[in-house]
């Protein structure tokens, strides 16, 4: 049988990390045959409802499961760890501004970022999910790049949740199934600024963009329902996402690890792509095989487009100047 594949889940008590241990205890995100180890991090003030957690998971029975602790340790947690899903962010408490959001994050992701870099395995993969996920990812990544050792390339951060949305949203507008929907593009920052562009997306070969032929559902349907998307799950439940967030960093995990044949949205270092300059973590269309990722290359950006990228490159560029001091 496989060797077990060692998850570090930080934030493990909270809402997304009851969604997302389940599923990835299951096999959801690595395979019905992959054994994993869960390595669950939180603060010293959630280690009991971590255990019970623990728990659960065992009640579960999971075949796949050959191990889990919890602790409140970032080295301990992300030792020999093969994949890391950092969940846990400090929310933003009432009367906080963006600024101090940003850099008490900041600091967490610094430290969280050189002990993975530290601890973790040299071909370990980190995705970001606590907010501002892109941001938070950045500085994880500066912070590991100063340690050596682990791949920059492998620091993302998540849009894969703007990315399912959209995908749902268009295939709802244009009557067909989800699944068979190919080729979205989610470009930008994981806020209300991303750009959701369909102007690829196909059916069965056909383009979905004449299919549904209504310009202005674009503008102000489409691009607000999504951007607003989070706040109206929060208006409805009381709560933030945690359920499709959970799905969407298995979704993230599972085919860059174990590859597609479809576009999906990852918030990648930059490459210099598209204009977008290098190291800013920022929402691309990729394709992933063998266990890397491709940007995928020579899409047009027309002038509406471009005006949409450059306004989320602008607040991805401001918050990167804001935490400078962190790096
Ligand atoms: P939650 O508040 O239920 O859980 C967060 C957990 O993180 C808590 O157990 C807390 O103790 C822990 N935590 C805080 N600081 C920590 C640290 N330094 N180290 C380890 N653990 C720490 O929040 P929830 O709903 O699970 O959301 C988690 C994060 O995910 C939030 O930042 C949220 O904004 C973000 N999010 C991101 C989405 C995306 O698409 N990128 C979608 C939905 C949520």
């Amino acid at each position: 049988s496989k060797t077990p594949v060692r998850v570090a889940v930080t934030g493990a008590a909270g809402q997304i990390g009851y969604s997302l241990l389940f599923r990835i205890a299951s096999g959801e995100m690595l395979g019905k045959d992959q054994p994993v180890i869960l390595q669950l991090l939180d603060l010293p003030q959630a280690q009991k409802a971590c255990q019970g957690v623990i728990m659960e998971l065992d009640d579960c029975a999971f075949p796949l499961l050959a191990g889990v602790f919890a602790t409140d340790d970032p080295d301990t947690a992300f030792k020999d760890a093969d994949i890391c899903l950092l969940v846990g962010a400090r929310p933003r408490g009432p009367g906080m501004e963006r600024s101090e959001l940003l850099n008490v994050n900041g600091a967490i992701f610094t430290v969280q970022g050189k002990s993975i870099a530290e601890h973790a395995k040299e071909g370990v993969k980190v995705l970001v999910v606590g907010n501002p996920a892109n941001t938070n990812a950045y500085i994880a990544r500066q912070a590991a790049i100063k340690v050596g050792r682990t791949n920059p390339a492998n620091y993302h951060g998540m849009l894969r949740l703007d990315h399912n949305r959209a995908l749902s949203m268009v295939a709802a507008k244009a009557g067909r199934p989800v699944d068979s929907l190919r080729k979205m593009a989610v470009w930008g920052n994981h806020s209300p600024t991303m750009y959701a562009d369909y102007r690829f997306c196909t059916v069965d070969g056909q383009s979905v963009k004449s299919m549904i032929n209504d310009e202005a559902w674009n503008n102000d349907v489409f691009q607000p329902a999504v951007a607003k998307r989070g706040a109206a799950i929060i208006e409805a439940r009381g709560l933030s996402s945690a359920a499709s967030a959970a799905n969407a960093a298995v979704c993230h995990i599972r085919d860059w690890v174990l590859g597609t044949d479809d576009w999906v949205t990852m918030g990648v270092p930059s490459d210099g792509s598209y204009g977008i300059p290098e190291g800013i973590i920022f929402g691309f269309p990729c394709e992933c095989k063998n266990g890397s990722y491709k940007i995928v290359q020579g899409l047009e950006i027309d002038a509406y487009s471009q005006e949409k990228l450059n306004k989320t490159l602008k607040e991805l560029q401001d918050e990167a100047e804001a935490v400078k001091s962190l790096l």
